[in-house]
């Protein structure tokens, strides 16, 4: 489906943004590993969300919808997952390298396959599937690194796990594999990654600890979770926030967004290129053990200058960062990201893909191998992107479209319903 975004209203007005994907893949996940039934409020309504939903059912939890949003889940417990089930996981990668650490400890030897969608089917698990074996986890994958992944139940142990890349995904798929492993495992990161796994593991009762960059969990008998809030997504807002930094005339308020501080970085970029960006942000010094904050920002448009995003703030923005490129191209100078590797596996290879979009619609803007330049030209033509079927792309085509002088029509825009069925009608509720 091809939808065509012009430019011309400011964006005005409050949003609501859409339940967090990250938490709510958890919420379904730890919700289905508690012994009590876990009630969530707020659970995303979209595509990737549902396949999470889809794969506990299959493992045996019971799952409750009194509406969409609203969702009771009675799980099989930590050591009862329903045995010789294939799970399709759709296009969810967070999914993908979530589920194995739960799996891959479950006595009896039960056997599952993981597979998805053609994206799914690039993207690789060897980053989960190497930790895993060396606690004795029995994997195997098409290549040694792709799906379809097989898991054979095995005991494991505990181990000291240092990260290569900064992964909140490979970081919390050792963790949930260590609540079953003997001993404690602790996974050590490059650089601080999301850590919505760890505050709920925490607020389900378990033994888990961090010190600098060392996070440790102990074996646990059970989980302990009666319910969980998912606030509002940052990833999702950061659209609406993004048009409304691009678009003269533009006051927006978000309301609800979960406020994380691992989850932020973005918003800090904004504000430091010159964005006006007022909210109640976490700072990592007050930063919250087992809950989750929310907060409303303010966002509205302003002069925008370059700036250069560097290695230790890419986990802290990493879905974001096709944003920084876009502000790019209307902020004064040059605007580099840099240490951003793992953006070449991400839904699409978005140095690869962001790199042709913007380009095609007039940005001066050269892929690297860690990231990208941009060079202001104060604005964008405006043209045709092709979102490959990554729902991020597909978005940022819409906000570009907005801000351009010509309107951009996005190829493929039903890739946002992957996070954000809702997105076009927000948008243009906010453009009146
Ligand atoms: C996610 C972590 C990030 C992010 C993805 C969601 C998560 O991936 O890009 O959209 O929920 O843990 P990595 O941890 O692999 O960087």
């Amino acid at each position: 489906m091809n939808r065509t975004f012009r430019p011309g209203a400011p964006v005005r007005g409050t949003l609501v943004p859409p339940p967090d994907k990250s938490l709510s893949h958890r919420a379904a996940l730890l919700g289905a590993m508690s012994a009590v039934p876990v009630r969530v409020t707020n659970y995303l309504d979209a595509a990737d969300t549902r396949s999470s939903l889809d794969a506990v059912r299959a493992l045996g939890a019971l799952v409750g919808a009194r509406d969409a949003r609203a969702v009771t889940i009675r799980g099989p417990g930590l050591r009862g997952a329903r045995p010789g089930v294939a799970i399709d996981v759709g296009n969810a990668g967070t999914l993908l390298r979530l589920l194995p650490g739960w799996l891959a400890g479950q006595p009896d030897e039960g056997r599952w396959t993981l597979d998805g969608d053609a994206s799914i089917r690039r993207r690789p698990v060897d980053r989960v599937a190497e930790p895993l074996a060396r606690m004795g986890a029995e994997l195997r994958a098409r290549d040694g690194r792709f799906t379809p992944l097989e898991i054979t139940g095995r005991a494991l142990q505990g181990i000291e796990y240092a990260m290569p890349v900064a992964s909140a995904q490979v970081k919390s798929c050792v963790l949930l594999a260590g609540l079953l492993a003997d001993g404690a495992t602790t996974v050590v990161e490059p650089e601080p990654s999301r850590d919505h796994t760890e505050r709920l593991l925490a607020a389900a009762g378990a033994a888990i600890g961090r010190e600098g960059d060392r996070v440790t969990v102990a074996c646990q008998d059970e989980l302990l979770l009666d319910s969980i809030h998912v606030p509002g997504d940052p990833s999702s807002a950061a659209f609406h926030a993004a048009a409304a930094a691009l678009v003269p005339g533009s006051r927006l308020v978000v309301d609800g967004m979960a406020a994380n501080w691992t989850r932020v970085g973005f918003f800090r970029v904004m504000q430091r290129m010159g964005a006006v960006l007022i909210g109640d942000l976490e700072d990592r010094a007050s930063a919250a053990a087992d809950s989750e904050p929310v907060c409303e920002l303010d966002v509205a448009y302003g002069p925008l200058v370059g700036t250069r995003v560097t290695a230790d703030e890419v986990p802290l923005a990493i879905d974001e960062l096709p944003l920084v490129a876009l502000l790019g191209c209307f902020a004064e100078g040059e605007t580099v990201v840099e240490g951003a590797q793992e953006l070449r596996v991400k839904e699409s290879d978005r140095i690869a893909t962001v790199v042709a979009g913007l380009r095609a619609l007039g940005a001066e803007i050269e892929a690297t191998a860690d990231g990208f330049a941009v060079r202001g030209t104060g604005g964008l033509r405006g043209g045709v992107l092709d979102a490959h079927g990554d729902h991020r792309l597909a978005m940022l085509g819409a906000v570009a479209g907005l801000a351009s002088r010509d309107g951009v029509a996005v190829v493929g825009f039903e890739a946002a319903a992957v996070s954000y069925p809702g997105f076009a009608a927000d948008l243009a509720a906010l453009t009146g």
